[in-house]
């Protein structure tokens, strides 16, 4: 079986490649763990000064729906919230190439990103209340800083799709290219982070962040327990079952 997350380094540049096409990238318990590695040796080697992260034609369709039933147990040591904490907590710049659908948490880790670049398919949605379920990633906190309240709401509440102008427009994503460019942008954008001096990139994100990470956390914490009890209704089993009994 072909490695569904490829970690790889270059230099000064990490890479984390989501691949699972035949599945658009929905990203099982097994990826967040090798994701959660992946960033712990990023974290910790001397070389690496820049993580760039990539999907394929889609970015992910999110979480895994059968695997996320299956592996029951949503706490906080469940792996996708301690992807989530890793990805936080991630020191160095994190910059994140879209093309294609990028669903659920494929939306919302960019609001942990450095910079995103996004192709012209790039089709970003949080669709959390049409599978009765809640934001989560600190979403609910993140994206009325990003996009402002309002745009915030319609999103989170109505789950509707928007593209890759409009997220330009909203400042969740840095800049748009042609899909054929969106890996060599985001490469090059590492590459030129990475040239620069590196504790002054590392004091200079963390500047950024600490103001509001108080407030992060917080939001982590209360959507993980809405989210959990969110898991267990009625509501979201249907919405489980039925993507997943679609024909
Ligand atoms: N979980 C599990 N399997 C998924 C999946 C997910 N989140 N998203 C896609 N897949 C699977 C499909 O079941 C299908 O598998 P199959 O070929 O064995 O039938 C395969 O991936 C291709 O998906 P498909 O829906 O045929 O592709 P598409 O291009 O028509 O649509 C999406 C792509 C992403 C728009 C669509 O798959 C989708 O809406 N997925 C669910 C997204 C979601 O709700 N994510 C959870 C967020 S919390």
């Amino acid at each position: 079986m072909s490695e569904q997350i490829i970690y790889s380094k270059d230099g000064a540049v990490a890479s984390i490649r989501l691949n699972r096409p035949e599945k658009k990238n929905a990203i099982t318990v097994a990826m967040y763990d090798a994701m959660v590695n992946a960033l712990a040796d990023a974290a910790a080697s001397k070389e690496v000064r820049a993580v760039g992260i990539f999907g394929g034609e889609a970015f992910t369709a999110g979480n895994d729906l059968g695997d996320f039933l299956a592996a029951g147990g949503f706490d906080a040591n469940h792996p996708v919230i301690r992807f989530l904490h890793a990805i936080n907590a991630f020191e160095k710049p994190l910059i994140a190439g879209v093309r294609g659908p990028a669903v659920g948490i494929g939306t919302t880790l960019l609001m942990h990103c450095d910079a995103v670049v996004a192709g012209t398919t790039a089709r970003f949605s949080l669709p959390f209340t049409k599978l009765g379920l809640v934001p989560e990633a600190a979403s609910s906190v993140l994206f009325p800083l990003i996009a402002g309240r309002m745009r915030a709401s319609w999103y989170l509440l109505s789950g509707a799709q928007f593209g890759a102008q409009q997220a330009l427009e909203m400042g969740l994503v840095t800049r748009v290219t042609e899909d054929a460019d969106v890996d060599g942008a985001v490469a090059m954008m590492c590459g030129e982070l990475a040239e620069l001096p590196p504790n002054s990139i590392v004091t200079t994100k963390k500047l950024l962040k600490t103001r509001f990470s108080n407030l992060i956390d917080a939001a982590m914490n209360e959507e993980l327990h809405a989210f959990a009890a969110a898991l267990q209704s009625d509501e979201a089993r249907a919405a489980f079952m039925k993507f997943l009994s679609r024909s």
